[in-house]
C-alpha cells in the first residue's frame, strides 16, 4: 500500500483561512526563533545576563537604578540583532496582508523583522529595539546614536516596554478592536504567558472566532485553542 503523509492542516481550517475576511495574528518570540533570535523562556543567552534574569534587567526599576546597565543590555541584544534576517514564518505572514482583506497583525516583539519582511501597520505591543524615548517627554528617536533627548536634553531610554510598565498607549486598544471583529485568530509562538497580550487570543474565541496556535510546545492557550499546529512556524505556515 502506498504510504502517504497528512497535511498537518485540518479541512476545516483551509475552509476559514479561504473565506475569512477579517483575521488576526499574535506572535511572540518563537516566530523570530529560526532567524536565531533567541527566546525568553527557552534558556537561550537573553535568559539571564551578567547574573541578572530577564525580568529585572528589562524592568522599570532598573531604568530608575541603573540606566546605563540597561543600555548596555539593549545595546548587546541589538548587536546580536544586526545581522539577523527574517524567515519563512515572518515571510508567509508578510504575504498574507495582500490575501485577506483585512488582517491585523499584532506582536510582542521588538526585533522590527515583521516589518523587514514587508508587514505594514505591525502593532508591537512591546515597542521597538530600534528606537529610543525620552524619560521626560517621551519624544522618540529612531536614532539610537545619542543618548539624549534633542527636544529637552534629559536621558533617552530604550523605546521598549519593560516589566513594570504599561503598555503604549492605544496599541492595546487597536489590537483588542481587532480580536473582538476576527474571525479567524493565529497564536504564533509565544508562551502566552504575558498578558494582556495572552489575553487577545481569549477574547478573540469568545467573540466567535476560530483560533489557531502554532508551536513547537505546549502552552496555557493549547486546551483553549481550535486547533494547534505543533511544529515550527517557519516550517508550518508555509504549508497553510
Ligand atoms: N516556531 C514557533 N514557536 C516557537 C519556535 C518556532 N520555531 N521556537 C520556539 N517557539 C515557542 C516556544 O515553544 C515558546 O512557547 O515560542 C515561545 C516563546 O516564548 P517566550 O520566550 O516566552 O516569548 P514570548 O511569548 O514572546 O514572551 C512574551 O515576554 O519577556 C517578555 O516582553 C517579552 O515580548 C516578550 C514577552
Amino acid at each position: 500500500m502506498e504510504s502517504q503523509t497528512a497535511s498537518p492542516i485540518s479541512a476545516e481550517l483551509r475552509r476559514r483561512f479561504n473565506s475569512a475576511a477579517r483575521v488576526l495574528v499574535l506572535t511572540g518570540a518563537g516566530v523570530s526563533a529560526e532567524s536565531g533570535v533567541p527566546t525568553f523562556r527557552g534558556g537561550g543567552n537573553t535568559a539571564v545576563w551578567k547574573g541578572m534574569p530577564f525580568d529585572v534587567i528589562s524592568s522599570a526599576g532598573m531604568v530608575e537604578r541603573d540606566l546605563p546597565a540597561v543600555w548596555e543590555w539593549f545595546d548587546y541584544r541589538r548587536d546580536l540583532l544586526k545581522a539577523v534576517k527574517p524567515n519563512a514564518a515572518h515571510v508567509t505572514i508578510a504575504g498574507w496582508q495582500h490575501r485577506f482583506p483585512d488582517l491585523t497583525l499584532v506582536t510582542q516583539n521588538i526585533d522590527g523583522l515583521h516589518q523587514k519582511a514587508g508587514s505594514h501597520d505591525v502593532i508591537e505591543l512591546h515597542g521597538n529595539i530600534w528606537r529610543a524615548r525620552c524619560v521626560t517627554c517621551s519624544m522618540t528617536s529612531e536614532s539610537n546614536e545619542h543618548r539624549a533627548c534633542v527636544g529637552c536634553g534629559d536621558h533617552l531610554r530604550p523605546d521598549v516596554v519593560l516589566f513594570g510598565e504599561l503598555l503604549p498607549t492605544g496599541a492595546y486598544d487597536r489590537a483588542a478592536d481587532a480580536a473582538l471583529g476576527a474571525e479567524l485568530c493565529f497564536v504564533i509562538g509565544t508562551s502566552a504567558l504575558v498578558y494582556p497580550a495572552a489575553n487577545l487570543p481569549v477574547m478573540a474565541k469568545r467573540a466567535g472566532a476560530y483560533v489557531v496556535e502554532v508551536n513547537p510546545e505546549e502552552t496555557p492557550l493549547s486546551d483553549f485553542c481550535d486547533e494547534v499546529l505543533t511544529g515550527k512556524a517557519g516550517d508550518i505556515l508555509p504549508l497553510i
